[in-house]
């Protein structure tokens, strides 16, 4: 919890809150919060660690800066020079470093997506439980230990989306009151790994910061196969997830990819996630263009007709948006 300290304001320096996002070791020093002009308070520290639920907290309320003393620079340095791609990468990490890695990555993108809506602890707790399950289901078996890091080493908002569109496929399946716990779970994992094709493709397309060229898009449009065919046959991986992969961009205008089937004959769970997709990427700060708000998400969903299943979009105010912000329509 915070605590109440006065250190000399020349003593301590500004960081980036943002540093401490994705961290992938605990902290090795203090970290403090102004809370006036001439205090601050401890809110992490280097014994106790971070606490991701309350960082992502401060995140969301808009808190841009923390601080640290200066004596601890050089520490604090070493904690965010190293990221989760070097520790992924690097031939002489030990597995259970990894995935410990990975879960702590896990962890606070699912603190840091559940921060932004009002989620009761319960739900909190079960997507977080949910979501350890695939991460430990998949980490127990090489042939999917080697998706996974993919997915996570893949750039840092890759890892990030995939969380994002878990958890949100889970909250519209279960609104839609048609599935059983098991396969809302099934969902969730089709969200989790629904973009897994796209880390065979070049980094520079996946995070492109501007419109892609007519080329570009002829690749990005390969993702859905390549993702099917690295889960194909993998026996981890159940047929429910694997149609999700495959055909979460067919629109039912008939005008997605990779087949440009129609509305009836898409697999209705990955309708779902094609939804979650658009909203977390919309509501997620990108290299081209700002976050949208979640208000803003919803009315260029709902405008993008055809492009997604209409009954699911007439559910999402009721999903996203606070009882006072929902309009009658
Ligand atoms: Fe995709």
């Amino acid at each position: 919890m915070q605590e109440r300290v006065s250190i000399p304001p020349d003593q301590l320096m500004q960081v980036d809150i943002m540093g401490f996002r994705h961290a992938i070791r605990d902290i090795t020093f203090d970290v403090y919060l102004k809370i006036s002009d001439d205090n601050v308070a401890r809110v992490f520290s280097g014994s106790t660690g971070l606490d991701y639920k309350r960082l992502a907290q401060y995140i969301q309320k808009g808190v841009k800066f923390l601080f640290i003393e200066k004596k601890d620079h050089e520490r604090y340095l070493q904690f965010v020079g190293v990221t989760a791609e070097t520790i992924f990468k690097d031939p002489h990490t030990s597995p259970e470093k990894k995935i410990a890695t990975l879960l702590n990555m896990t962890e606070q993108n699912i603190a840091e997506t559940l921060a932004q809506f009002h989620v009761d602890e319960e739900t909190a707790n079960d997507t977080q439980k949910i979501i350890h399950n695939y991460v430990d289901l998949m980490t127990e078996k090489p042939s999917t230990l080697g998706i996974i890091l993919k997915l996570a080493s893949h750039g840092e908002y890759l890892y990030y989306h995939s969380i994002a569109v878990a958890i949100f496929s889970m909250f519209i399946a279960r609104a839609t009151g048609q599935f059983n716990k098991k396969m809302i779970e099934l969902i969730g994992l089709g969200g989790f790994l629904h973009d897994i094709g796209s880390t065979q493709l070049p980094k520079e397309v996946v995070n492109s910061p501007s419109d892609l060229t007519v080329e570009q898009w002829k690749i990005m449009h390969t993702h859905p196969k390549l993702g099917l065919q690295m889960v194909e046959n993998n026996k981890v991986i159940p047929e429910e997830v694997r149609y999700i992969i495959y055909q979460h961009h067919e629109e039912p205008s008939g005008h997605g990819y990779p087949n440009s089937i129609r509305g009836p004959v898409i697999y209705y769970p990955a309708k779902i996630v094609a939804i979650a997709d658009a909203f977390s990427a919309l509501i997620s700060k990108r290299p081209f263009r700002e976050a949208y708000s979640v208000e803003e998400a919803i009315q260029i969903i709902e405008k993008a007709v055809g492009k997604f299943d209409k009954d699911l979009v007439k559910m999402l105010p009721a999903i996203f948006l606070r009882p006072e912000k929902r309009q009658a329509s």
